[in-house]
């Protein structure tokens, strides 16, 4: 795909096929985040990459913040949890940038993944001190966010459209009350 069509068809898929991922395009994934712009180039990202079928039900089945509501992640033959060490991002004007670093780093990779045929879903709606008992990660580490990888279902779920009616998910906001020109505009 060239990179308008990349990032114009992304969209957040939530159900998937059991085909594994090669090697090499989750090669290709890892050094897409690798290349991100981060902090002074600090790279606070750590990515916790979750194949065992155990952890991946574990994580689906006890990591939501309501009920199961993840539990679609584990049809995914890859988690991919992106952690940050915060010690290695800083702070400006009150504001903490490892969120920055690691959003734009995965970010990379889910357009990585996309290129290559796989889909992606950004979640928010975990328990972070769940995860983290899951998968070992130690308390001065933050769980950013979470993503199934994998190859998108033909038919999509259910539970995928109405998350997507929900969310509004094919909305977006019109580029004239997005962008301003030369001042704030109200
Ligand atoms: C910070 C963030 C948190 C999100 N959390 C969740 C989540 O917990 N569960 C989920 O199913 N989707 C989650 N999403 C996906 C959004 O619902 C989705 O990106 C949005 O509806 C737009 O749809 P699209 O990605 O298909 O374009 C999240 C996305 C972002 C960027």
């Amino acid at each position: 795909m060239d990179f308008n069509e990349v990032v114009l068809t992304r969209k957040s898929i939530r159900s998937f096929t059991d085909k594994q991922i090669p090697d090499d395009v989750l090669q290709e994934m890892f050094t897409a985040s690798q290349v991100a712009p981060s902090f002074q180039n600090r790279q606070c990202w750590r990515y916790i990459v979750v194949k065992d079928i155990k952890k991946r039900r574990e994580l689906a089945l006890k990591s939501g913040l309501v009920g199961k509501v993840n539990f679609f992640i584990k049809e995914a033959p890859v988690i991919i949890v992106a952690c940050a060490d915060t010690s290695k991002s800083g702070t400006m004007n009150g504001q903490d940038y490892y969120l920055v670093d690691v959003a734009i780093s995965f970010q990379q990779m889910m357009l990585a993944a996309w290129n290559n045929g796989i889909g992606s879903c950004w979640l928010a709606a975990f328990n972070e001190n769940s995860v983290k008992k899951i998968l070992d990660i130690p308390d001065k580490i933050r769980v950013v966010a979470m993503s199934p990888f994998g190859y998108p279902k033909e038919k999509t779920s259910l539970y995928s459209k109405a998350v997507k009616t929900f969310a509004g998910s094919k909305k977006r906001i019109e580029l004239d009350k997005m962008i301003f020109q030369e001042t704030w505009e109200s």
